[in-house]
């Protein structure tokens, strides 16, 4: 393959070349899009850190998943708020929550699109910590029962897959077996498998005040520095039951999708959160980047990475910007 044998500029030289050898492909169907679900009604309030995204109450959101259906893509992500946050949660797991109520209403309006919760306790504790508090620990075991009666609660609401994303041990283990004593077999578990203690999430706990008011994520999340930890979160999470799994972030650990990708034959998830979005959009703000070009460039990284799909609050844009682009 030497020089001049071999030039590698022969299948460069025209766009038709170049569109016959591309090796990674995007498509609609990649994309999970999320979503903010708020108390109230009529409320459709655009979040600070997150040009684009918007706060939604029950009633707007339904209105917003037709128009995600509209653009072909299968899924959303719900995250909820709260009326009013407490030491252990309780709007979380309640039968009349935003995000209880956004679901029924999603599934009335458009019933093929998929609805999945993400499950966890932050976005409704007044510590902002994942779990339940003893002192200044982060008790793991008291924390399930929560986690499992929040996960039933969305089941019970009509979503159709659960994604615990708190870290505690043991927990999609806990969650499979309590919707399964429910006569919720058929429901799968996308397990946020390798979650980082990510300075990333910066925007999205802006978003739902979820920043944690002492101390910090570290005792559950990863540390950012561990790769073959990552791998033995996927391995466990698997072996307790989970029927996807996600490495999250995604654009600061496509080394752990890529490695995850050869380690299980399970659809991997990731997720290109706040911070790598807020990123983008502060670039092109100021004339930096040009913003269609680096939202596909990004995303399309992560699926040449081993991706099976990508959790992205670009997911609608990007998927307008699709038909546009020439590589
Ligand atoms: C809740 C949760 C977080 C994100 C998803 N689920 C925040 C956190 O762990 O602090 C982050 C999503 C994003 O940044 O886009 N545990």
């Amino acid at each position: 393959m030497r020089f001049p044998a071999y030039r590698a500029r022969r299948l460069r030289e025209r766009q038709g070349w170049r569109r016959l050898v591309q090796e990674t492909t995007l498509s609609p169907s990649d994309f999970i899009y999320p979503m903010f679900i708020t108390p109230g009604s009529r409320v459709r309030q655009e979040i600070s850190s997150l040009p684009g995204q918007y706060h939604l109450s029950a009633d707007m959101a339904v209105e917003e998943v037709k128009d995600v259906a509209d653009h072909g893509i299968p899924a959303v992500l719900l995250f909820g708020l709260p009326e009013s946050k407490d030491a252990v949660g309780r709007e979380a797991y309640s039968d009349v929550g935003a995000v209880q109520q956004a679901i029924r209403g999603m599934k009335k309006a458009v019933p093929d699109l998929l609805v999945i919760t993400d499950v966890c306790l932050c976005e409704y504790t007044d510590h902002g910590h994942c779990g339940v508090v003893e002192g200044e620990h982060i008790a793991n075991d008291a924390t399930l029962d929560l986690l499992c009666r929040t996960a039933l609660s969305h089941v019970e609401a009509g979503a159709d897959m659960v994604a615990p994303s708190d870290m505690m041990d043991g927990r999609v283990q806990a969650i499979r077996a309590s919707l399964d004593g429910k006569g919720y077999a058929q429901i799968p578990i996308m397990a946020y498998a390798a979650k980082y203690a990510s300075t990333f999430y910066g925007p999205f706990r802006e978003a739902v005040q979820s920043a944690p008011q002492f101390g910090d994520r570290r005792s559950y999340q990863m540390a950012p520095p561990n790769a073959r930890e990552a791998l033995r979160e996927v391995r466990l999470d698997i072996e307790e039951g989970a029927d996807i799994v996600m490495i999250k972030p995604a654009l600061p650990y496509l080394d752990i999708i890529a490695r995850a990708r050869q380690t299980t034959d399970l659809p991997l998830a990731a997720y290109n959160v706040s911070g790598e979005y807020a990123m983008i959009k502060a670039a092109a703000a100021n004339g930096w980047l040009d913003e269609p070009r680096a939202i596909l460039e990004a995303l399309t990284s992560i699926k040449r990475a081993g991706a099976d799909m990508i959790l992205t609050y670009h997911a609608k844009e990007a998927v307008r910007l699709l038909p546009t682009l020439d590589w």
